[in-house]
């Protein structure tokens, strides 16, 4: 009956409503335990759940004024099956109402206010009018008009969108080749959660076209939000860069022309092969193009593949003085393979053809980028905006990307798993604007996030043979264990707790030194 209602942020928005979980346990008739234990639950556990219980939240959210219906699968922004003319044309229906209004966060970004740190990063996702609204409308406040050319391209052959499988890893910033991915079709393995591959290769409609429809779009954003439009060049493989840079400013000027103030230029597309597609591995010439554009006295900011490193600072050093800031990253070129007869085959019939890999895999790889520009910003005293893009899939990665730096953070992989997304990474900032402390729950998940992240490093800094690795994992479940205990205790007590959530250095220090004594 309430198959497709998503009962963790269902419960989430509940927790936020009634204010502490005694009060919430109260009001759903479950005792406290069992509530807390089903706040520690995941989606596909909560899903297990005998329908008495799930009746039970559902009417407790009813009681409180929760429009349940907001927390359904919601209606899809885009259908991988259907090819991109298609998807097109399809409407996601009008922006639902929302139980509540939203705060106004006052986030100054590019000398603008704007209501709150969050948005929508380029994609098919933001290709239309219609989605923009959807998506401006459900709290997404810094979105990017999906990328256009100064002439209509045609996409790569269908199919172009597959979703990963739960085994896909997520990819470690230094690891140097990344592994080949499982994709496919059945719903049962392969969901968007576990990540997202598309081979699209930036197509485009006509600037007649994509011109009034972004001026649409722009009239569809309420107060405080911004329409960012993202552009990229066209020309052949073998052309000059004369020429590259000349279609830069020629679609410049068009948008210009559609109203846009703020110009993202996308340096990075892992499925094509024109020069365009690795511009962010080559500073000089992006300087060139920037240098052109900035005649049109627009705000220029640069969107990067992953980088790091030497490279990451050169380019950030290089390219700082002409453009107003830099948004990282896009998705990251990887192989994909599918189920053939007997042995894995290229998802995209030739091999070795690479697509873009988005979603929760490339967490890590988004976060280091992240983390590396901002320290770079602030080692060189620049003023530069910094957007955060790569494996956001809960709003506690939106919090972690602001903590690392992030003036904005945004997403697409997170829409095409819920539409509505936007409005619960809202609940969560509003939340926590309300109250800038942490509540037990939201410190224990940012610790349980620390751990891993702390031993995951430990694993690869002292890994090696499998007596070591399980010496470390065996310390640092007993020092989680530990902090979780006093941790528990303290939220028994109602005292404020007493020591901040510990970070991922706070982690390994102690897990190192649990293991010196062994
Ligand atoms: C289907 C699809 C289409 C995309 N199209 C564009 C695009 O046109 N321009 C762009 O700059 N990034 C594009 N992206 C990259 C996203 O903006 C984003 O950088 C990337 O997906 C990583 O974020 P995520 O993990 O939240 O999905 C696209 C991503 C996907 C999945």
């Amino acid at each position: 009956m309430y198959s497709d209602i998503r009962l963790a942020p269902l419960l989430q928005e509940m927790k936020t409503r009634a204010g502490k979980i005694p009060r919430l346990a109260v009001l759903i008739n479950v005792d406290e335990r069992t509530l807390r234990m089903w706040f520690s639950k995941s989606e596909d556990q909560l899903r297990r759940l005998h329908q008495d219980s799930v009746e039970q939240i559902v009417n407790g959210a009813t009681s409180l004024g929760i429009r349940v219906e907001l927390f359904s699968q919601g209606p899809p922004l885009w259908d991988g099956s259907k090819s991109y003319e298609e998807n097109l044309q399809l409407d996601p229906g009008p922006p639902p109402d929302l139980s509540h209004p939203q705060r106004d966060h006052r986030i100054s970004f590019l000398g603008r206010k704007i209501a709150s740190p969050f948005g929508a990063s380029a994609s098919v996702l933001t290709s239309t009018s219609l989605r923009v609204r959807f998506l401006a409308r459900t709290g997404a406040d810094v979105i990017v008009y999906k990328t256009v050319r100064s002439s209509r391209m045609k996409p790569h052959p269908f199919p172009n969108l597959f979703d990963c499988s739960d085994i896909t890893p997520e990819l470690d910033p230094d690891q140097r080749r990344p592994p080949e991915i499982r994709v496919g079709e059945e719903s049962d393995t392969f969901r968007p959660v576990y990540g997202k591959i598309d081979r699209y290769g930036m197509p485009c409609p006509a600037p007649e076209i994509w011109g009034p429809d972004f001026a649409a779009s722009k009239r569809e954003l309420g107060p405080n939000q911004l329409l960012i439009l993202s552009i990229v060049g066209t020309a052949g493989k073998d052309a000059s860069d004369d020429e590259l840079i000349r279609d830069f400013v020629k679609v410049g000027e068009y948008a210009v022309g559609a109203g846009a103030e703020v110009l993202e230029l996308n340096l990075s597309c892992p499925n094509r092969s024109g020069p365009e597609s690795v511009l962010f591995r080559n500073p000089r010439l992006v300087v060139r193009i920037c240098h052109e554009l900035g005649k049109l006295r627009v705000k220029l900011l640069l969107k990067i593949g992953f980088l790091r490193g030497k490279e990451l600072r050169e380019f950030f050093l290089e390219t700082a003085s002409h453009v107003d800031g830099y948004s990282a990253i896009n998705t990251v070129p990887v192989v994909a393979l599918r189920d053939g007869q007997g042995a894995p085959v290229p998802a995209w019939g030739a091999p070795g053809l690479q697509a873009g890999l988005s979603g929760k895999p490339i967490l890590r790889c988004g976060l280091r980028c992240v983390q590396e520009l901002a320290k770079t910003r602030e080692q060189e005293r620049a003023t530069k905006a910094l957007i955060g893009v790569g494996g956001v899939t809960t709003p506690m990665d939106v919090k972690t990307y602001l903590d690392s730096g992030a003036d904005v953070v945004q997403a697409t992989t997170a829409f095409f798993i819920d539409p509505y997304f936007a409005m619960r990474v809202r609940n969560f900032l509003d939340a926590r604007l309300s109250s800038s402390r942490l509540t037990a729950e939201e410190e224990a998940d940012a610790a349980r996030f620390s751990w891993s992240r702390a031993c995951g490093d430990l694993e690869k800094e002292l890994g090696g043979n499998p007596a070591t690795l399980r010496a470390i994992r065996d310390a640092a479940l007993q020092d989680f264990v530990e902090w979780e205990g006093r941790h528990n205790s303290a939220v028994g007590l109602g005292v404020r707790r007493p020591e901040s959530t510990p970070s991922i250095d706070d982690f390994k220090n102690r897990i190192r030194a649990k293991l010196s004594k062994h």
